[in-house]
């Protein structure tokens, strides 16, 4: 599983409910995301230009979701690299643990809003790409990968493969 564990990064589309008065979205934990949701971040006021992420996590599982405007955010397995834009609330981008990440390219009042699997903790963060590279090389997210491929796939939402290399959906 070292060469392509990018492919458990998904695009999640969670239920819309509309009608003449709006839309409705709703995220249930180990429903619509696969995991329990522990923790809730956002990232708004972004600058223009700016970069937010640059890191891999060792077990943290999270969602992100365009809430307002949009921005895109390069996932990276260490063979793939693949750039994904979000500019709607009803998706979700899953990133397993072992995926280095950058949010860029936000646009003004965008808001980037992230569900996490655990609450936080520097000492789950690889900050630096050398270490998350060996990391990668020594398969040291083997087993976990195992356990992600299960859970996404019993997830009752659609999940959609993201397919373009730095592309668009
Ligand atoms: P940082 O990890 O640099 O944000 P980004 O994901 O955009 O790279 O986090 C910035 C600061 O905020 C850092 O000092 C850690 C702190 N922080 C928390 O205290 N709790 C959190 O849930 C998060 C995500 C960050």
């Amino acid at each position: 599983m070292s060469a392509n564990r990018i492919n458990l990064c998904k695009v999640i589309e969670f239920p819309v409910v509309a009608d003449y008065r709006g839309n409705l979205t709703f995220i249930e934990e180990n429903r619509h995301v696969p995991f329990e949701i522990k923790r809730v971040y956002y990232l708004y006021d972004v600058p223009t230009g700016a970069t937010r992420g640059g890191h891999a996590h060792i077990e943290l599982e999270q969602v992100i979701i365009a809430l307002s405007g949009s921005f895109e955010v390069i996932i990276d397995d260490c063979y793939t690299r693949k750039r994904i834009f979000l500019n709607r609330p009803h998706y979700g981008l899953y990133i397993s643990p072992g995926i280095w990440r950058e949010l860029v390219n936000f646009s003004s009042n965008s808001v980037a809003l992230v569900l996490a699997s655990m609450p936080y903790d520097e000492k789950d963060y690889i900050r630096d790409y050398e270490t998350f590279k060996k990391m990668v090389r020594e398969r040291f997210w083997d087993e976990s990968d195992r356990r992600v491929a299960e859970k996404i796939s019993k997830i009752k939402n659609k999940a959609l493969q993201i397919t373009k290399k730095e592309g668009q959906l």
